[in-house]
């Protein structure tokens, strides 16, 4: 059994454990969940003895292997993928050795005692190669690779040439091959897609051992685990049940302490009424005082943690041309391996995209690459007029300098903010006090999700490009992000695998497949409805490009293309006629706004405070605009949504 007792432990001055307590029985399967910050990745590293308790005492049976996966980005060594793993499993020093022994053994003139004494340790070693399962290792690595999304011929490879998200999967393989007793899991659902997602959750179902697992996925936890940790204030409170079980039961906590939290208001209402009102009453003098008294006991009821509210809101965006991106026959390779060829497509202005994809398809390849953090091997990527991007991206060591402290880090951030809004800002996002001192490099991984996303939303952008943005965030950070993005104004590329997420928030999505690209004009429930039809249609062969079959209707396929034609030309028509209304319609919108903005500016100046007429005179002419406006939006609406409707119609 693992078990914690008493345990106290205070980090850069801040008390993360105080008196906790954790018993953990073999075969355990437990969800560890709690807040950004809470404190779960220290239970981990003191667990595997990585950090070691101020007071208390954590013990492990000695014979116990212990499989730790750490939410951070992993270095991992070796020549090749499969060395790395044999290595890990203790596998390729025995081979060594095995092999040294029949080389010295071929040897001529070796002393029949010498000989002796090799064969002895020869059967030795053959046999401890036997029982750690070297002879089927190579088989059963290639299977947990292939569950984790690795490519045939990856394990030939050399690990120097896996991005950050491939070495924590490589790690992950390593660790399921090493049998261990315990496995700790730090948010191994964030490196990982759908498929490999699910495989994993396959493999772990049958684990026999003790698992112990750090995640903010619901449907992983509820899937693994039978019971719940919740680390919060320095200790640890154990529900039964997987993370489901765990959230209805603290909802009826809550409502029950909100009840109480009533219940002890209207009482302390009464109670104050009486005093008032019988203060200066002799006879009811010791009514008075005791009520005094009950009112002096009674403790606030906590409801709800104040200081866990955060707020994020982007700055207003300056704005850009209507095209935003531009992607000319792009294609892309590492090495011989060609990710992509040929692609083609443009991004308008606050359009709100998804790219999605399996494994390996790309999709963080084409954010570099929009991004302009890496160049596309052939064709060309082109931005429009007053295009400001910024990149998130989890494995790009561009988001933080992990040798400054948090404050450095936003201060040195580029940025219109002065330098009291970049506090009050860092307190949103629930850095102060110490935190504000802490180096960037002992962050946990949500404060540092937190911190990278803090920056972006200092700079004045337009253009969003975000690789899984939301890992690592716990479910109340993830929510208000959401709301944050949603009410973003400019345009936004997103890579994710949260579906809830994507669904509300974008209005198309780009498939990666096969190298090439499939438009949705969309949500993401209509693209899995969109993509459920286009495989069916695949799978049976009717009506597909070249069938020549004759589609439903009786028409042919060549006449169904000529009608699908002659009908694409009218929309395209119409289009073209609502955008030649739309450009001069938005020149005229902007200028409207932007004198609006300038009258704003004015009207807060305190110079203009003393001048009344001008004040009069700014606010007549403020609202003569507004009235202006109005027709103006409404037309605008009108137009986009027949542009919409005609876009949709072209896809
Ligand atoms: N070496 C250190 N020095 C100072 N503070 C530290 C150190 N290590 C961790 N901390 C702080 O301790 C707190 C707990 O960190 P921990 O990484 O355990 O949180 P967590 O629960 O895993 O959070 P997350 O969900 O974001 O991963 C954080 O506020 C972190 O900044
Ligand atoms: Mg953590």
């Amino acid at each position: 059994m693992i078990s914690c007792s008493n345990v106290s432990l205070v980090l850069g001055g801040k008390e993360i454990f105080h008196g906790l307590n954790l018993a953990v029985p073999p075969g355990s399967r437990m969800g560890i969940v709690g807040d950004n910050g809470a404190g779960k990745t220290t239970l981990f590293r003191m667990i595997s003895g990585e950090v070691h308790p101020d007071r208390g005492e954590i013990s492990i049976p000695s014979q116990w292997r212990l499989g730790y996966l750490p939410q951070d980005l992993v270095e991992i060594g070796g020549s090749s993928l499969m060395h790395f793993l044999k290595e890990k499993a203790g596998i390729a020093s025995l081979e060594r050795e095995l092999s040294d022994i029949r080389n010295r053994l071929s040897e001529m003139e070796l002393p029949p005692g010498s000989r002796r004494s090799l064969l002895d340790r020869h059967e030795r070693l053959a046999h401890a190669y036997e029982a750690g399962g070297g002879y089927g290792f190579e088989a059963l690595a290639e299977k947990v690779l292939k569950g984790l999304g690795f490519r045939d011929g990856d394990s030939r490879r050399s690990c120097g040439e896996f991005s950050g998200g491939w070495k924590m999967r490589a790690s992950l393989a390593s660790l399921l091959l090493g049998r261990p007793d315990a496995l700790l899991l730090d948010e191994p659902t964030n490196h990982l897609d759908t498929e490999s997602m699910e495989w994993l959750e396959g493999y772990l179902t049958s684990y026999q051992g003790t698992l112990l697992a750090i995640s903010h996925d619901r449907r992983f936890l509820d899937k693994l685990t039978r019971s719940t940790a919740e680390i919060s204030f320095g200790k640890a409170r154990v529900y039964s049940g997987n993370f489901s079980d765990f959230l209805t039961k603290k909802t009826r906590e809550l409502e029950i302490t909100e009840k109480n939290a009533k219940r002890q208001e209207k009482e302390a209402a009464r109670a104050l009424a009486f005093i008032e009102r019988f203060r200066y009453k002799a006879s009811k003098a010791s009514l008075v005082q005791s009520r005094i008294r009950s009112l002096e006991k009674m403790t606030a009821v906590e409801t709800e943690d104040a200081s866990r509210r955060v707020s994020m809101r982007f700055p207003a965006c300056p704005r850009s041309g209507l095209d935003v991106i531009r992607v000319v026959n792009v294609g892309h390779s590492y090495g011989n391996s060609e990710v992509f060829a040929g692609l083609n497509f443009s991004v308008k202005r606050s359009e709100k995209i998804a790219l999605v994809g399996v494994n390996g398809a790309g999709k963080s390849t084409l954010t570099r690459l929009l991004s302009g953090e890496e160049p596309p091997s052939r064709g060309k990527i082109v931005l429009g007029h007053n295009v400001r991007t910024a990149f998130f991206s989890q494995e790009s060591a561009k988001n933080l300098d992990y040798g400054h402290s948090v404050w450095n880090e936003i201060t040195n951030a580029p940025s219109p903010c002065t330098e009291p809004q970049r506090r009050n800002l860092l307190g949103c996002f629930l850095f102060s006090g110490n935190d504000i001192e802490k180096p960037v490099s002992v962050l946990s991984g949500g404060e540092k999700s937190r911190l990278a996303l803090l920056k972006i939303l200092l700079r004045e952008t337009n253009l969003l490009i975000l690789d899984e943005p939301t890992n690592h965030l716990d479910m109340a950070t993830r929510d208000l992000f959401k709301e944050a993005l949603l009410g973003y104004g400019g345009t936004i590329v997103i890579v994710s695998h949260d579906r809830d997420f994507l669904d509300a928030l974008v209005d198309r999505v780009i498939e990666i497949r096969d190298g090439r690209i499939f438009d949705y004009p969309g949500n993401y429930s209509y693209f899995i409805e969109k993509r459920a039809e286009s495989l069916a249609r695949e799978g049976s062969g009717i009506c597909g490009e070249n069938s020549g079959k004759t589609c439903p209707g009786g028409l042919t396929l060549r006449e169904e293309k000529r009608i699908e034609a002659e009908k694409r030309n009218m929309l395209y028509r119409n289009r073209k006629k609502y955008l030649d209304e739309l450009h001069p319609l938005e020149a005229k919108i902007g200028r409207i706004e932007d004198r609006i903005g300038e009258i704003d500016l004015s009207l807060s100046d305190p110079s203009t405070l003393s001048d009344s007429s001008r004040i009069r005179n700014l606010l007549l002419e403020r609202s003569d605009l507004e009235k202006k406006l109005l027709p103006l939006m409404q037309r605008w609406e009108e137009l986009m949504e027949a542009l919409d409707q005609a876009g949709s119609a072209l896809q």
